[in-house]
């Protein structure tokens, strides 16, 4: 009897010493697989491209490799291109750390396809291969996806974003990259939201570069660490600001502006005059997560506004609201136009909120004198943008492939 007592005690200490181990282990993370990853601009879309991902454990490296093929391709053979980056750590709190790994490459050849993985260097240690194409030499016409606040918790959320990226791909299947205006997960600590986030959009997202804007939910009292560690973005944001909020970039004719309305608003006044001033390319698009027009920041994005007039800005991707806005062209807050006929001339700028990519709607709110078209369908949400020479045509679609509007700029 007291020896099957023995017996007893030692198996459960042994159980102990198991369970105290896993969960060290689970702890501390050892896993060097990547997770989270996605690709981004970092510098010129024509001769480079930028690679995050995260990994659990906090020791490995941060490698690309690169072959300038599609289809079966040979990591090991000679036209293999190896780029190491920086790998940093973040602290997710209760003693959680985890690897993050931040890679641009450049050098790359304009108009090609190329095959990579990421990883730390080691074997089986990588990532699926995955495909992306650099942009051509001379794009005169091209076409990217808008999607907001994906704003997400659970799985089943973020699989209403994976359906409304499908819908946009299956309609815009030559779209050259994503910009989202903010509100990527409900709780920007939320490391399983953000896992999920780029799970549920891993076949769009590691192919095709997802442009970041900071939302409410991704910068919260000043602290937007977690929501910049996802993505490498241009480093040529405004004095001030936290770095990866505030960026431009170009693709083809078309120049990207980024702002951050969540903090150091005064900060990026001049940065975007000198911005847009400097700029040669024929279209200036703007992207911001809170409304210029309307809501409770209307009064402190004034100036910015401003410089949209002066700067002749055609268009400004919006989010935020949980809503379907489209305005009328605007200029010195004045109407310039029908909202049916083509904006001409630079005649005024046009302002969107595309609803949502998630699962939260608002309300419809109430209708201001700017709003063209203004509703709540309660479906996810995208717009597809095309450029083609002198024409911007833009295209709101439901996430069931419902045409919902339509407008056409031309220069
Ligand atoms: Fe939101």
């Amino acid at each position: 009897m007291r020896g099957q007592n023995i017996a007893l005690i030692a198996v459960v200490i042994a159980l102990i010493i198991v369970a105290v181990v896993f969960m060290l282990w689970k702890k501390e993370g050892s896993s060097p697989m990547p997770e989270s990853l996605v690709t981004t601009f970092h510098d010129d879309p024509r001769v480079s491209r930028a690679f995050t991902w995260y990994t659990d454990t906090t020791k490995s490296a941060s490698v690309v490799q690169l072959v300038p093929a599609v289809g079966k391709v040979n990591f090991g053979g000679p036209n293999v291109i190896t780029i190491t980056g920086a790998s940093s750590v973040i602290d997710e709190g209760k003693g959680v750390k985890r690897g993050v790994h931040k890679v641009n490459v450049t050098g790359l050849t304009p108009g090609t396809a190329y095959t990579y993985r990421v990883g730390s260097g080691e074997p089986e240690e990588w990532s699926e291969p995955a495909q992306f194409t650099t942009e051509g030499e001379e794009e005169a016409a091209f076409s990217f996806i808008n999607v907001t606040d994906s704003q997400g918790t659970t799985e089943a959320d973020f699989k209403l974003w994976g359906a409304t990226l499908a819908r946009a791909f299956a309609l815009f299947p030559q779209a050259q990259f994503i910009v989202h205006n903010g509100d990527f997960t409900e709780e920007p600590t939320d490391e399983t939201a953000w896992e999920q986030l780029f799970t549920q959009s891993r076949s769009w997202v590691t192919s095709i570069p997802l442009m970041p804007v900071t939302g409410n939910h991704d910068e919260v009292d000043g602290n937007a660490e977690r929501f910049v560690s996802h993505f490498h973005v241009p480093n040529n944001g405004a004095g001030g600001s936290i770095p990866g909020t505030s960026y431009s970039f170009n693709y083809g004719s078309a120049h990207i502006v980024v702002l951050n309305t969540e903090s150091n608003l005064k900060g990026q006044i001049e940065w975007l005059r000198n911005d847009l001033a400097l700029t040669d390319k024929p279209w200036k698009i703007v992207a911001m997560h809170r409304g210029a027009y309307g809501g409770s920041m209307y009064k402190k994005l004034d100036k910015w506004v401003e410089i949209f007039d002066e700067q002749e800005v055609d268009l400004v991707l919006q989010g935020h609201n949980h809503e379907y806005s489209r305005s009328y062209p605007l200029r010195d807050g004045r109407i310039t136009g029908d909202g049916n006929s083509p904006v001409r001339n630079h005649a005024g700028t046009m302002y969107v909120v595309t609803n949502t990519a998630g699962t939260k709607f608002n309300e419809k709110k109430e209708d201001l004198f700017y709003h063209k078209v203004h509703l709540q369908n309660e479906k996810q949400m995208f717009a597809g943008i095309t450029i083609d020479g002198d024409t911007l045509t833009y295209e709101a679609y439901d996430v069931d492939g419902q045409k919902v509007d339509a407008f056409v700029i031309e220069h």
